[in-house]
């Protein structure tokens, strides 16, 4: 983690990996962010996972769900329950960093349904993602809540085409993608009223200085959110209000001038033949292509190609 921070500060723009914005308390922040009225994401992947779930079960044939960054585990259960329709035994494999998280999803899942196999894997998404052997196949492979968008093209197919190496012939990849729209729904859902946005973005700094033993004053630094029109994409940076001097042990001090900014994520929006260009760069083929009734989200299956 020094490592990577003192990369990215030492960077032009600066930088810190979003990765970093999820401890306990940002992981809080982010589920907040999902119940806001600006914030449309979370609500529209459900809604096609309700309206699509036991058809995804049904082309797919999986008796297996192998999770990447599990955070959502209320989502995950729809998939499990029209898996269960199909099949006596399922299986679910969530893989995250945080092992505390998987324990309690684990002991959650197991308690309120006893006829799933859970076996989670700690792992970082940039690690190899280990799928237990032995699992019952089919296995679907999911990767939801646009995720995905966090990774520039090189990134993201670099991430997808390692998920491909885990893929037998039969096996799927269930991709969630945020869609590019009206610039201002875009704004506004970075950009919430309630300012949960704001402090969830600031949470990064906290967490530099729990974890590095930094000295950021996450007060001195504003929110900025918006579309990148050209790129397709939702930046987040936080800009120095006022001079900023930090202190990182084991780094040299930094001095950010007022008004400077640290970029903090990245999150791209995708449209069919976005998302049809990364797939193919991973040896992948979209096969299905589900919208909300707005289309504002997709959900879509991909098969590795022979
Ligand atoms: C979890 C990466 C999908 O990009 O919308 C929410 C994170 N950042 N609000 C997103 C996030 C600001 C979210 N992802």
């Amino acid at each position: 983690m020094l490592d990577d921070v003192r990369e990215g500060l030492m960077r032009r723009p600066r930088e810190l990996s979003p990765k970093y914005f999820y401890d306990e308390r940002g992981s809080r922040l982010f589920e907040e962010i999902t119940q806001l009225p600006e914030y449309y994401l979370t609500r529209a992947e459900r809604e096609i996972l309700v309206a699509r779930a036991s058809q995804i079960v049904e082309l797919t044939g999986a008796r297996t769900l192998v999770e990447l960054g599990a955070g959502s585990a209320a989502k995950t259960r729809i998939l499990l329950a029209a898996m269960h329709e199909r099949s006596e035994h399922v299986t679910y494999v969530p893989i995250d960093v945080s092992e505390e998280f998987l324990d309690q999803t684990r002991d959650a899942l197991q308690r309120e349904l006893p006829w799933l196999d859970v076996e989670p894997v700690v792992a970082d998404m940039s690690d190899a993602i280990d799928v237990p052997p032995g699992v019952d196949t089919p296995v679907l492979f999911a990767f939801l809540g646009s995720t995905i968008g966090n990774f520039d093209a090189p990134s993201a197919i670099a991430l997808l085409r390692r998920i491909a190496g885990h893929m037998r012939p039969a096996d799927h990849l269930l991709l969630g993608t945020d869609l590019r729209k009206d610039p201002r729904i875009l704004d506004a859902a970075y950009n919430d009223a309630a300012g949960v946005t704001a402090e969830f973005n600031r949470n990064i700094l906290r967490v530099l200085n729990t974890e590095l033993g930094a000295d950021f004053n996450p007060d001195a630094f504003a929110h900025r959110a918006f579309y990148n029109e050209a790129e397709h994409r939702i930046e987040m940076h936080l800009d120095a209000v006022g001079m900023q001097t930090i202190h990182i042990p084991c780094l040299p001090t930094i001095t950010l001038a007022d008004g400077e900014g640290i970029r903090t994520e990245l999150s791209y929006k995708y449209d069919r033949a976005a998302v049809d260009a990364l797939a193919v760069a991973a040896s992948l083929a979209v096969s299905q292509w589900f919208v909300d009734a707005e289309s504002r989200f997709a959900l879509s299956i991909l098969e590795p190609i022979p």
